[in-house]
């Protein structure tokens, strides 16, 4: 979702500026822009669409400065258009903004009252108009955009730029993320760490009310009644070698591929034992909780859902899961020693943000399983577990997935062992396992040939079901996602055995079936619901092993053929399937793989 950048220092702005947009076009935005300041004047560029459409304009038009500040936008008030493009600009103060500005109408209204109108439809102009007309009385630079972030509700990570000011940049946050970057002689504003790859390591991030005033000369961070605050400078390693795509022509392409070595390497990370592959205290503090509630947002929900079966049934605990914007909405009693366990990609996703912050009001203890180690929801949780997935840059989820589930998996038979549900033997099997999954997920992605002639066929429906019992059940609504997102084709994930209480009055030969049927105990049902689809013309994807695909009765099917694997991590493995499946659906249906319409990697408003 929108990015923002800001620079001060000895070198032009706008090539920076434009660079580092460039490192969050991940995020997802439509529209772009950048301000700068020369020989203390404002100007602007903005351009609707791709960063292409800005960096020719710039050629075009190009704008000089030292300081200045930039912004990706995914259009939420208002289309995404030139006018409606950050940075918002009010005469002599330039503004960038992510997040919500919920009581934008009130001021528009009273902006009007003073003679004051609007060129977008945006909530952020309001700001810009709101800071330059304190600005008109008389305050200081400072003083008016403390004065305005006072007076705005919602969730916000704001960037002032002011005119004659060549030494200042002003930030402010309220839930959005943001992080100053302290170089030599200059200094940096990101909304996402690794727009900083390549700039600096040493940042220092941003806490909620912070009001951030950065020179050439440091940072100083005061609240929004004007104290000061003390916020401590960091290190943070920013990889930025993953922002390239390799040999592939997507990044999505690649991080599929990648999930061999990343497996290998996150299991191998999870505990440098491995016989104790979790740290205590986080197993500790699962074995110890009366109830589990597993909750995240989109693919990181399928996740949780996945995992609610692994603690139920390898440790014995109660668990439930939901998605993070409803469970704000749910006032239900917890438990005494009720654990929220949180899963995100990102840690930056607002809903789940909203989530864990709503568990910890009503005193429920909370647990992060993160892969961005570096994000807000890893400062506010009250413990973390790193999944080690390595920089995601797809919109559409795929190795963070696999790594979120080897994350859980592990933390749940780890917590099996410790409550006595997994006896040593068993534990000591399932590790094993555990150790196999790079292989087998290797073994995995031999079926992309198989997974791109399934696609071609899929390419041509106009909706596609997806079904699995147990674990498979969750990971056939990830697999229906992972489809629309990426090729618009309608799809539904369902539990095979709801199949005939609705779902089946879609099927005839124009539908597409996505049976996922591992070897073990729900393959013979599973596969007689696909028996039920097939009898009423539909068309089969049998994704099973050898085994099961030689005594599933014949015709009627298209396989792909898996690995035969220990059902407990058959979701893990079969997830890759469905990934190539989806990838490959969209390459035929020529969609922007990477950066699907209307969607955002990482979600920072509700
Ligand atoms: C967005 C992304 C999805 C992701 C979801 C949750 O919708 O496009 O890929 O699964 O947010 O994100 P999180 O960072 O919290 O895992």
């Amino acid at each position: 979702m929108c990015g923002i950048f800001g620079y001060l220092g000895q070198d032009e702005a706008a090539p920076i500026l434009l660079d580092a947009l460039r490192r969050m076009e991940y995020r997802g935005y439509d529209s772009a822009g950048i301000a700068t300041l020369c020989n203390g004047r404002l100007q602007r560029r903005r351009a609707a669409g791709k960063l292409t459409s800005l960096a020719n304009l710039l050629v075009r038009n190009p704008i000089l400065g030292r300081v200045g500040i930039g912004h990706t936008r995914w259009a939420t008030h208002g289309k995404a258009s030139v006018t409606n493009a950050h940075p918002h600009q009010s005469s002599h103060v330039a503004v960038a903004h992510n997040g919500i500005i919920e009581n934008f109408r009130e001021i528009r209204v009273e902006l009007a009252r003073h003679g004051i109108t609007h060129d977008s439809e945006t909530d952020t102009e309001s700001a810009a108009h709101l800071c330059q007309y304190l600005l008109n009385q008389g305050m200081t630079p400072l003083e008016a955009a403390r004065n305005t972030v006072q007076r705005l509700e919602g969730s916000f990570a704001l960037a002032f730029l002011f005119e004659e000011e060549e030494n200042l940049l002003i930030a402010a946050r309220r839930y959005s993320p943001l992080v100053v970057g302290h170089g030599k002689n200059e200094m940096f504003l990101a909304s996402d760490v690794i727009a900083l790859a390549g700039l600096t390591s040493t940042v220092t991030f941003l806490d909620d009310g912070d009001l951030a005033v950065i020179s050439r000369s440091g940072l100083e961070v005061y609240d929004f009644t004007g104290a000061r605050a003390v916020r401590h400078r960091t290190q943070v390693s920013i990889d930025s070698t993953s922002a390239g795509k390799g040999s592939h022509q997507h990044f999505m392409a690649k991080e599929i591929y990648e999930q061999p070595r990343i497996l290998a390497a996150a299991i191998k990370k999870l505990g440098e034992d491995a016989k104790l592959l979790v740290p205590d205290s986080i197993v500790q503090a699962v074995a110890d909780s009366a109830q589990i509630e597993l909750i995240g947002c989109g693919t990181a929900s399928y996740a949780c859902q996945i995992a609610e079966y692994w603690f139920e049934n390898l440790a014995g605990l109660p668990a439930s899961s939901g998605v993070a914007s409803e469970f704000v909405h749910r006032h239900r009693r917890l438990e005494k020693d009720t654990l929220g366990i949180f899963v995100s990609q990102s840690g930056e996703t607002a809903d789940s943000l909203n989530a864990l912050r709503h568990m910890r009001e009503r005193g429920g203890r909370t647990l992060a399983v993160l892969n961005v180690a570096t994000s807000t929801m890893s400062r506010e949780a009250d413990l973390v577990m790193p999944i080690h997935a390595g920089i995601e840059i797809s919109v559409a989820s795929t190795k963070a997935f696999t790594c979120q589930l080897i994350a859980l998996v592990t933390l749940a038979i780890s917590v099996g062992y410790q409550r006595g549900c997994i006896d040593k033997e068993k534990y000591e099997h399932h590790l094993d396992e555990l150790g196999r999954l790079p292989g087998l997920s290797s073994a995995a992605l031999s079926c992309d040939a198989e997974a791109r002639s399934a696609a071609q066929e899929i390419s041509g429906s106009a909706s596609v079901l997806f079904i699995g019992r147990g674990t498979m059940f969750p990971l056939a609504l990830e697999g229906a996602l992972k489809l629309k997102e990426i090729s618009y084709i309608h799809a539904e994930g369902l539990a095979a055995g709801e199949l005939k209480h609705g779902a089946l009055a879609l099927v005839d030969s124009n539908m597409h079936v996505v049976a996922l049927a591992p070897s073990g105990p729900h393959f013979t049902k599973t596969v007689s619901n696909t028996e039920e689809i097939k009898a009423r013309g539909g068309q089969v994807l049998l994704l099973s092993d050898t085994q099961g695909l030689e005594v599933a009765p014949t015709g009627g099917w298209k396989a792909m053929t898996m690995p035969a694997i220990d059902p407990l991590f058959a979701p893990i493995i079969y997830a890759i399937p469905l990934q190539l499946l989806a990838y490959h659906a969209a390459v035929e249906l020529g969609t922007d793989v990477d950066h699907p319409r209307n969607l955002a990697k990482s979600v920072t408003v509700e």
